[in-house]
């Protein structure tokens, strides 16, 4: 049994099922700081903040067919609020089938880049790329105008917040789709240049609105949370919110295991890059990881230090000014937040671990060698207990909102 000691504000009275040592405990309370955070300001979308446009986004993204005439599918489709935001799948379904999983957009909002290479720098840029990809909405950008002028309400609301909708969106005698993509650049080319950049305006603040509304998705509390503050506030009740098992599998996250060297904070996410060493799956190529996704985010229409952005400072964009590409990125991915994993199997960027089981096997033997790129040195085989590994599991468990 270990006693809490006074220094950290604690009472020496409660009882831990775990002996922790003084680095443990400091690192156990940072996975859960008495205030729960809020995602950070984003200066480069002035509606991130404003209700009124996460109610427009909310019910763009359930919206099936948002993309455009012919569309069928929502961001819903794939981010189900009762699949933890995400699909269940291995690879993504929209009119393709992808080599990606789909992560969960709850708790997105905290992230510097999104998508698992990185390759946006906010929310609002990364809603683009559904939009228009052939394998996801296979959509345009024109086409959500449209697909907006089309509905009343929603073009009321719109409206009210962003101004006049273009009027070359409500030309029905145009084709219903317009992008610089190939696939519908007949009819991007169709558009004059003011137009173009009226199209690109109003759909920069339609994904301004989703993404107004995705900064709302976030965890609640969880078990471990409650723990935790039974332990600041001595709560025998709250205190017991977290069972023995899972206690010893927070000490060896926290501890030998070394979990919190990139999965650490209240998201149990450094928002950084790592190589962690998968094998090659099946005949699918090894995908590049943060080195392309860098490439991407610089060539990126709807950065933040582009025109569509409401704050092109490099104050606002500091993140763009750190992205590292070289050899030691080559195949790393982003350390997702272990907040709700348990509801959102399959594991890992290409979904290739069935289950929370599986993944902590893989840590504990780290077998074979990655595709592309060298594993991080900093990770090595953890050599636990079949006990041991199920105790870590039941910890990344108690991460689940209540
Ligand atoms: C066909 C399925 C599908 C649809 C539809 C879809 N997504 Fe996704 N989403 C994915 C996949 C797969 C990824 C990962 C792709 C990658 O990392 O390159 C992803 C990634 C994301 C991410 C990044 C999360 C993170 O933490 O990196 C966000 C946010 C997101 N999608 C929001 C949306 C929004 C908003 C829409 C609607 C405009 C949408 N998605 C439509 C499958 C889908
Ligand atoms: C070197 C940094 C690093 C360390 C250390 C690390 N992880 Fe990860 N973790 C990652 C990255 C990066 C990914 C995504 C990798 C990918 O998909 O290619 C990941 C993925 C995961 C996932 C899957 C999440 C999802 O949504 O698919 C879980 C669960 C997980 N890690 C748990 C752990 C546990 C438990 C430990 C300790 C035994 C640990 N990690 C140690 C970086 C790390």
């Amino acid at each position: 049994m270990g006693i809490i000691s006074l220094a950290f504000g604690l009472s020496s009275m409660m009882q831990l099922s775990v002996e922790l040592t003084e680095n443990e405990l400091r690192a156990m309370l940072s996975l859960s700081p008495p205030q729960a955070p809020a995602p950070r300001p984003k200066p480069t979308n002035v509606f991130a903040d404003n209700p009124d446009a996460a109610k427009l986004g909310e019910k763009l993204f359930f919206l099936e067919g948002l993309a455009g005439e012919g569309t069928t599918q929502s961001c819903a489709s794939c981010h189900n609020p009762e699949l933890g935001w995400s699909d269940g799948l291995q690879f993504a379904i929209g009119d393709g089938v992808g080599t990606l999983n789909t992560p969960a957009v709850r708790n997105a909002a905290f992230n510097n880049f999104v998508f698992w290479d990185g390759s946006a720098d906010s929310l609002w840029a990364q809603a683009a790329q559904p939009i228009e990809s052939p394998i996801e909405m296979h959509g345009s950008r024109y086409g959500v105008l449209r697909t907006i002028s089309s509905d009343e309400e929603l073009l009321s609301e719109w409206q009210s917040l962003f101004g006049q909708m273009p009027a070359v969106a409500q030309d029905l005698t145009r084709a219903p789709h317009a992008a610089p993509n190939e696939e519908f650049s007949a009819g991007w080319r169709a558009l004059t240049e003011e137009n173009r950049l009226a199209v690109n305006t109003a759909f920069a603040k339609t994904l301004k609105a989703i993404a107004a509304f995705e900064r709302t998705v976030v965890s609640g509390k969880s078990n471990f949370d409650l723990f935790v503050e039974g332990l600041r506030t001595e709560d025998e009740e709250l205190s017991k919110a977290l069972s023995p098992q899972a206690q010893r599998g927070m000490k060896l996250f926290v501890g030998e295991a070394n979990c919190i060297s990139c999965h650490f904070g209240p998201l149990l996410s450094d928002g950084q890059f790592h190589n962690i060493g998968l094998e090659p799956y099946k005949d699918i190529p090894p995908a590049i990881g943060r080195p392309g996704g860098i490439e991407k985010v610089r060539l990126d229409l709807f950065n933040g230090r582009n025109q569509f952005s409401d704050d092109t400072s490099w104050k606002a964009n500091g993140q763009m000014l750190y992205m590292i590409s070289n050899e030691h990125t080559v195949g790393a991915m982003k350390t997702p937040s272990l907040r709700d994993v348990a509801a959102t199997a399959p594991y890992m960027h290409d979904g290739r671990f069935k289950t929370l089981e599986e993944v902590v096997e893989f840590y504990n033997l780290l077998p074979g060698f990655p595709g592309v790129g060298h594993r991080e040195e900093t990770l090595n085989r953890l050599l636990l207990s079949d006990e041991q590994l199920a105790e870590l599991v039941a910890f990344i468990k108690s991460l689940s909102s209540l």
